[in-house]
């Protein structure tokens, strides 16, 4: 008797890990290999398409990478608005929904990025073949510490007694309430690290961490990842049934 599978996860979430070792294995600056993760990005939407995903979040910018050289922070600044406007069209034809979720009114973003985010937000707004989610200006801390200054506020006007707050407002002040917590996390290049991603939600996800470095990966790299992904058992704290 053949073992059942458990189903293709509905959220697949994935940190888009080795970029600049790709590039500097080439002779290439970092630059280079932030460049050319745009095709295994838009290979791995393709193949979540396929494999009948529901939401993909990508980590395409965190609160700490900040403090990498001017240049390159310029660069991924300018890289990713220029890919909204090359390629929102694209993405609204295949039927994505895009979402943004991360601190984008920090001053650091600048206002034309944070109008292009808008736009594609609301230009893409009715699609649901999938959820396309960019964690961009993303961490998990500081995710959790604004929805705790959000329930902060509002015990302190007196519309919320802190006796009641439970798991479920938390939950609800994050970025996206309505994102399902993802199943599957996936963080290429070999790293085992979490590095601010999603910690709320993670908190019981399976995890893959293949070796392929981003600028390398495509839709068989998600399928492999995803085909473990069914064949695992998930306990959820409970015990093993079946
Ligand atoms: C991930 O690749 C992309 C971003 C963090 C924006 P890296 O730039 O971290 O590449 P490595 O890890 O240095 O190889
Ligand atoms: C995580 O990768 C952030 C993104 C992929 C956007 P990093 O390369 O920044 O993480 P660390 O520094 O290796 O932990
Ligand atoms: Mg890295």
């Amino acid at each position: 008797m053949s073992e059942a599978l458990r189903p293709v996860p509905r959220h697949v979430a994935i940190i888009m890990d080795g970029n600049g070792r790709w590039a500097n294995a080439r002779g290439e600056q970092r630059m280079y290999g932030h460049a050319r993760g745009e095709a295994a990005l838009f290979d791995v939407v393709e193949g979540a398409i396929e494999l009948g995903l529901e939401w993909l979040t990508v980590y395409a910018f965190s609160t700490e990478n900040w403090s990498r050289p001017d240049d390159e922070v310029a660069f991924l600044m300018q890289f990713n608005e220029d890919l909204l406007l090359r390629r929102r069209d694209e993405l609204n034809g295949m039927g994505v929904r895009v979402i943004f979720i991360g601190d984008r009114n920090d001053p650091r973003v600048s206002d034309r990025l944070r109008g292009h985010i808008a736009d594609t937000e609301a230009l893409t707004a009715g699609n649901d073949t999938l959820h396309l989610v960019f964690a961009f200006n993303y961490g998990g801390r500081r995710e959790i510490t604004e929805a705790a200054r959000a329930l902060a506020r509002r015990a302190a006007d007196g519309t919320l007694d802190p006796a009641d707050i439970d798991i479920g407002h938390v939950a609800a002040s994050l970025y996206a309430p309505d994102m399902p917590d993802p199943d599957l996390v996936i963080r290429s290049s070999g790293e085992i690290r979490v590095s601010n991603f999603l910690l709320w939600q993670a908190a019981y996800a399976e995890f893959s961490f293949p070796e392929t470095l981003w600028p390398d990966f495509r839709r068989e790299h998600l399928a492999a990842c995803v085909e473990d992904y069914r064949r695992r058992g998930r306990r959820f704290g409970g015990v093993a049934t079946g």
